[in-house]
């Protein structure tokens, strides 16, 4: 009887520690598993992020967690000569599998920096755009990167976020607080909410000003 209350303990001990790992864990996502992230998202297609970021050749774009590049390598094409992608990523073997993709796709317009998205290293007002998917949730302090992108953000950029549901999904509920609190404001949603992109703009863009 004794045995089987230990036992009880044991399994209910290692649920509660798979439990806590699930919903707390904020590890970034591990390279060695990169292949996954070649597979498109459901909801979260290139199309739809065109439709919110609104790339124009010319343009300056910051993406925060390129992974293998599924993104960046779509987006990079689209700002032309003139135009340039910087990719930040945590993990310098992310940033450097993007850039070997890149150079055999002759995309030359790709910038990588390794950083955390909680301090970014660029001025103010840099970027007339900037977007991350799936990578809010793995970022330890997401209302400090949240922050961060308002920050360099021009004043009429646009900011896309991407989150689709798992153990690192962020609600759009809870973008939302982060998002306000950093000034920005929602523009338009695409997808369910369990799988959506939003896109946030600062609080006193250009649009919006009466007259
Ligand atoms: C799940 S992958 C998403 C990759 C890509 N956006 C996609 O949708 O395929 C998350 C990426 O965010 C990066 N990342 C995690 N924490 C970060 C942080 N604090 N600052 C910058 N990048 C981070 C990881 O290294 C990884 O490249």
């Amino acid at each position: 009887m004794r045995r089987r209350v230990a036992a009880g303990w044991a399994i209910a001990g290692a649920g509660a520690a798979a439990a806590a790992w699930w919903w707390t864990d904020s590890a970034p996502y591990p390279y060695s598993q990169r292949w996954i992230l070649d597979l498109p998202l459901p909801f979260l297609t290139n199309r739809r992020l065109d439709a919110l970021l609104g790339a124009r050749p010319g343009e300056r774009v910051l993406e925060i967690g390129p992974g293998t590049g599924l993104q960046a390598l779509h987006v990079a094409g689209q700002l032309g000569q003139a135009g340039r992608l910087d990719i930040v990523d945590i993990q310098r073997s992310m940033l450097d599998h993007v850039l070997r993709r890149a150079a055999a796709r002759d995309v030359t317009a790709i910038v990588a920096t390794q950083a955390d998205a909680s301090a970014l290293p660029f001025p103010d007002a840099s970027f007339d755009a900037a977007y991350l998917v799936t990578v809010l949730g793995e970022i330890p302090n997401p209302a400090a990167a949240i922050s961060e992108l308002r920050r360099v953000l021009k004043p009429a950029g646009r900011l896309v976020v991407g989150e689709c549901f798992d153990r690192h999904f962020v609600p759009l509920v809870t973008l939302l607080h982060y998002a306000n609190a950093a000034g920005l404001t929602l523009g338009a949603r695409l997808g369910p909410p369990a799988c959506y992109l939003a896109q946030l703009r600062p609080q006193q863009w250009p649009d919006s000003t009466p007259g």
